[in-house]
């Protein structure tokens, strides 16, 4: 059971922990996870996000030790991805399909669809704000990071992020906060970014960059899994900023490729192996993940030798992936992808 908790003043926590989860995208959660949601109770009573479709019951029952759930006036979906929407329509059956339901166009898009219902949804975009007694909702898009219809909801008053997916980390221990977890937390944020955010980090960057030209104050960031960011959310921010630029750490690099392009990699081995240790890992054959897969499962057996922070270059999703899903170890490394490695390493 999740008991809500007072995040900040008037603003409560009242979403679900997921104990048991240990797959999630594809890739292991051995710490499960949780599904954020956030109440704001006032002159008009604010509920941002929901949770997944399976604990609505206990999310509808955290929001009662704070509110009755049929008090909500107004919700704010940031992200349609069901682990985050899946109790939309047991909550809109209780307050009133007639509720405002804020959300990006693409995020009514989703909901109408997948749920084959036409609720009062209040398309929003970046700049677009809600006032609500003496607070201040600003909303944000995030496209593509990680879906479409993401956006941020930014609390002005407060300076309080609400982030959806991003900044988040698959944890479902005994702690709220950054500052009561340390930097234990940050091997899950990172494991999280390589496998949910990687592929978009030229968008992380620009994003990272409009936010820091709009000059926001951020107090608190609270994504939708795991631990909320108060003690110093510029950590996180800057670790993004770190992830997403993809610069490979100069330690022990190892290049698993299962491609014809493989012999690319070659002048890379010449080139850098005089400055950085290399391990070169080729499987010769064409036909990729399939006769791969089998290789790439004996692998783990080599990395407990690797210091960590060592860089792992791989040259498709699926098999990085399933290296971090092989290994614990692996929650040490910071993939990067193929392309920006041989941009990195100005190979041509
Ligand atoms: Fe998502
Ligand atoms: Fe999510």
């Amino acid at each position: 059971m999740y008991k809500p908790i007072e995040i900040a003043d008037g603003i409560y926590s009242v979403g679900v922990r997921d104990w048991d989860i240990r797959d999630f995208h594809g890739y292991s959660t051995y710490e499960g996870t949780t599904y954020n949601a956030f109440l704001i109770p006032g002159e008009k009573n604010i509920l941002i996000d929901t949770v997944k479709e399976k604990f609505s019951e206990e999310f509808l029952s955290n929001i009662s030790r704070i509110i009755d759930p049929k008090d909500i006036d107004i919700v704010i979906s940031n992200h349609t991805e069901m682990d985050h929407s899946g109790a939309i329509p047991k909550l809109m059956q209780i307050i009133g399909k007639d509720k405002p339901l804020y959300c990006s166009k693409m995020g009514a898009k989703n909901l109408k669809s997948h749920f084959n219902q036409d609720f009062n949804f209040q398309v929003v975009g970046t700049g677009d704000t809600l006032k609500v007694g003496n607070r201040t909702f600003s909303f944000l898009e995030t496209k593509m990071l990680h879906w479409p219809d993401s956006m941020f909801t930014y609390l002005v008053e407060d300076a309080i992020l609400f982030s959806s997916d991003a900044f988040g980390q698959h944890y479902s221990g005994d702690k709220f906060f950054d500052d009561e977890i340390g930097d234990e937390i940050i091997p899950h944020a990172r494991k999280y970014y390589a496998n949910i955010l990687l592929h978009f980090s030229p968008k992380v960057q620009t994003l990272l960059k409009d936010v820091a030209k709009m000059n926001l104050k951020i107090n608190m960031i609270c994504p939708d899994h795991g631990i909320i960011w108060r003690d110093n959310p510029s950590k996180i921010i800057e670790l993004y900023d770190k992830w997403s630029k993809q610069e490979p750490e100069k330690k022990v690099v190892v290049i698993f490729d299962s491609m014809l392009i493989s012999r690319l990699w070659e002048p890379a081995i010449s080139l850098k192996s005089e400055t950085e240790p290399f391990l070169f890992l080729r499987q010769k054959c064409f036909t990729g993940r399939t006769v791969c897969l089998p290789i790439l499962w004996k692998m783990p057996s080599c990395f407990p030798v690797m210091p960590l922070g060592s860089t792992i270059a791989v040259t498709n999703s699926l098999m990085m992936k399933s290296m971090m899903k092989s290994s614990r170890t692996l929650e040490n490394i910071m993939p990067i992808s193929f392309f920006t490695s041989l941009q990195k390493y100005r190979l041509f």
